[in-house]
């Protein structure tokens, strides 16, 4: 399968989904429902946007005991999305329970979704990790904690910075895989992101799927903009 561009659709509401994506008419995109949109439009967006023929990465980010993940995981893989994902602090108990959920809630003749893991958010500093969280050793060494827990539940990867995926797949191996947001072109502005990578280095650091929201979404012409980062991305 060739390397996706994950479109992450922060937008509100489906009629301004609809409008996003009127000049991308038969054309079979990877789309990030992620929660705004879902507590709003709920499984009929979902199955409206897989009728279309796209495939989806749905962002809840679920963390709960084990029992109510994994009873939630089997009324999403009943959505028949191409990833799902968790965060690895719910534990290894937790993140099981979500791989179990999926098996039991996947029809028999589909492909089980990708459930990978959110480690530390790229909006945790350091400061916040020691201050607040009590975590006391380095993002780095947490995330890479993380990043082997996930790989004990059986997870298939994670959702990190771009700049963590060198010192990830070094650490965990090169099927671990790696779904990065953060991405912009160098030429589009960061916003709030702190830490920007360009597709072309995300992929020379060897990401599995790039997060591109805003440069595509905010852009005067987002078919264009989608190009551009498409270009940028198969250059590896
Ligand atoms: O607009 P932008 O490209 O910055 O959007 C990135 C997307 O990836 C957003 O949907 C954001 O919620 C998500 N994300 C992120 N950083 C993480 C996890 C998810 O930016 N660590």
């Amino acid at each position: 399968m060739q390397q996706p561009i994950i479109v992450a659709l922060d937008f509100p509401n489906r009629e301004e989904v609809k409008q996003f994506l009127l000049p991308f008419e038969n054309q079979n995109l990877f789309l990030k429902v992620g929660m705004e949109l879902f507590y709003k439009e709920g499984a009929s967006l979902v199955h409206d946007l897989k009728s279309q023929g796209h495939r989806i990465f749905l962002d809840l980010k679920l963390h709960d005991i084990p029992t109510t993940v994994n009873r939630a995981m089997q009324q999403l893989a009943s959505l028949e999305v191409d990833i799902v994902n968790v965060h690895a602090m719910g534990g290894v108990e937790m993140m099981k329970a979500a791989k179990e959920g999926l098996y039991a809630g996947t029809p028999s003749n589909k492909e089980l979704p990708k459930c990978i893991a959110v480690t530390q958010l790229t909006s945790t500093s350091e400061e916040v990790l020691h201050n607040e969280l009590y975590i006391k050793s380095t993002i780095n060494d947490h995330v890479l904690h993380l990043c082997h827990q996930v790989k004990k539940a059986g997870l298939d990867g994670v959702v990190c910075s771009a700049q963590e995926v060198k010192m990830i797949r070094s650490e965990l191996g090169t099927s671990f895989y790696t779904v990065t947001p953060g991405i912009r072109r160098s030429e589009d502005a960061a916003d709030d992101q702190h830490r920007v990578v360009t597709p072309k280095l995300a992929g020379e650091y060897g990401a599995n799927a790039i997060v591109v929201g805003r440069g595509i979404t905010r852009a005067v012409d987002p078919f264009l903009a989608y190009k551009q980062y498409e270009n940028e991305w198969r250059q590896n």
